[in-house]
């Protein structure tokens, strides 16, 4: 405990779930200097401002493991979308998308230009990238990855076919600049066009510079349908190559055929589990939401469009219904609307419940945030976990449910000092109401702040207090920590 009495911030008379999956305290917290200063009975101790918490739960901010934030941090930089779900730390740069490095002479492929800035803005380094987040910080903590796809849309002249000895050597030299200027890791998306052609051959190589700085491999599989176990173990083999921990981002199996077909992929994943390191995150809901796709397999089932740059009227409306108004096919109507973004209804909820119960699973939104009708993922995973699925459906206790959105993830992720309450720590708090919180955004209104979070603190700073945000933008640049240089 700390000498001193007097501290910014106190958090009084609240109930504390730390993020280790310890059973809950009661405790106050002093906050000093965006650290945590202290953690008990703490009568005697005064600060500048105090914060009720009576009644309410106090926990470590939120970490989302899976974000495509990587431009929005800097032009949407309150962040309310996160911050207002408890959200204080995002990783970027998922599914082999990143905001850096990038050429100011290019055009992007889909959907790397989904999430592009204007061309002047663009980041030809890595490390100019979270320079600017530096300068200027946004309300939240950025770690962020390098994206494969980035790398092979500003090496490679095409991008239908496999990447030449000379195209890996210039990746791999990209990947390195990355990692020393703070990236976290490597994303791949083979799943996207952009990276479909790559071998694992080819990743293995391009992520060779992983394997020194012990940073994560983290992947949107190349199939998550009929394919799903062999995609685990071309992920498995790339880890176990490289010799690094790797990330399944979102799991899912997804189309009527393979509903359930999660009862086979998570003993393989406990199994591999045994024998090198695998994490993995989910999102709470049964659509996914990705670019406008006019697959098969893609537009069978219901799609809902989210934004589409020819018709951004059409956002928020079902491509079976603009194809009749149109008097065109479901396919021809997709590729219209292009480029844009497309919630697709593929998946069993008992699939989903029995994935976000896995005790390895970490919660990440996978939001995308563009548009007026996103997927609601946007505004809701974090309370969704918390209110729906824990509290009315009873899949986990509160005390896991935290631990899923903190302690693991920062353990996973090599975050050090964050996701977890103890002296010391970083000063991520989030106070919320356990018995009110909920998710309040749909698919009909998906862009509503969540209901029953009391206050978030980023960083020592309250972003986030009584339903409206402060303006705040403490956020700092995170980098991970390995084993290694902690031992
Ligand atoms: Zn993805
Ligand atoms: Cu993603």
């Amino acid at each position: 405990m700390s000498t001193t009495t007097h501290h910014d911030l106190l958090i009084r008379g609240g109930t504390v779930i730390d993020g280790t999956k310890a059973p809950r305290f009661d405790a106050d917290i002093a906050i000093q200097d965006g650290r945590i200063a202290a953690i008990g009975q703490l009568a005697g101790h005064t600060a500048d401002r105090t914060i009720d918490a009576k009644g309410r739960i106090v926990a470590p901010g939120f970490i989302d493991s899976h974000t495509h934030d990587d431009q929005a941090v800097l032009s949407q930089a309150d962040m309310s979308f996160k911050i207002s779900q408890g959200v204080t730390t995002v990783i970027a740069g998922n599914c082999g998308i990143s905001a850096a490095p990038l050429k100011r002479d290019m055009d992007l492929p889909m959907p790397l230009n989904l999430l592009d800035a204007p061309r002047e803005e663009r980041f030809t380094t890595f490390a100019a990238y979270l320079d600017a987040l530096r300068k200027t910080p946004s309300a939240v903590n950025v770690a962020a990855m390098v994206g494969h796809s980035t790398l092979r849309a500003v090496t490679m002249g095409s991008l239908d076919r496999e990447a030449t000895p000379e195209e890996i050597a210039a990746m791999q030299a990209l990947v390195e600049e990355a990692l020393a200027a703070g990236a976290i890791g490597l994303s791949t998306g083979t799943f996207y066009p952009p990276a479909v052609k790559a071998t694992t051959e080819e990743i293995i190589a391009v992520g060779k510079p992983l394997t020194a700085h012990q940073a994560l491999y983290v992947t949107h599989m190349r199939d998550e349908s009929s394919q799903v176990m062999e995609s685990l173990e071309e992920t498995f083999r790339i880890g176990r190559e490289l010799g690094i921990p790797v990330v399944v981002s979102h799991h899912k199996v997804q189309n009527k055929p393979n509903f359930g077909r999660s009862a086979e992929t998570l003993p393989f994943i406990r199994e591999t589990m045994k024998k090198q390191t695998v994490c993995l995150d989910c999102y709470p809901y049964t659509a996914g939401s990705t670019m406008i796709r006019t697959d098969r397999g893609m537009i069978d089932g219901r799609v809902l469009i989210a934004s589409s740059e020819p018709h951004p009227d059409m956002a928020g409306r079902d491509l079976g219904d603009i194809a009749k108004e149109w008097g065109v096919s479901d396919a021809e109507a997709a590729q219209r609307l292009q480029p844009g973004t497309a919630i697709y209804f593929l998946m069993d909820e008992n699939d989903v419940q029995r994935i976000l119960a896995f005790d390895d699973t970490m919660i990440g939104s996978d939001g995308i945030p563009v548009g007026e009708k996103p997927h609601p993922r946007l505004w809701g995973t974090f309370p969704r976990v918390l209110g729906h699925y824990s509290r009315d459906v009873g899949l986990f206790p509160l005390e896991t449910a935290v631990w899923k959105m903190t302690g693991l993830t920062a353990r996973n992720f090599g975050l050090q000092g964050r996701g977890t309450l103890k002296e010391g720590s970083h000063a991520d708090v989030v106070i919320f109401d356990a018995a009110t919180v909920r998710d309040a955004a749909t698919y009909e209104t998906p862009t509503q702040p969540a209901e029953g979070i009391a206050a978030v603190i980023v960083n020592g700073v309250v972003a986030w207090q009584n339903g409206a945000h402060s303006g705040a933008r403490s956020g700092q640049v995170v980098t991970r920590t390995t084993s290694k240089e902690t031992a």
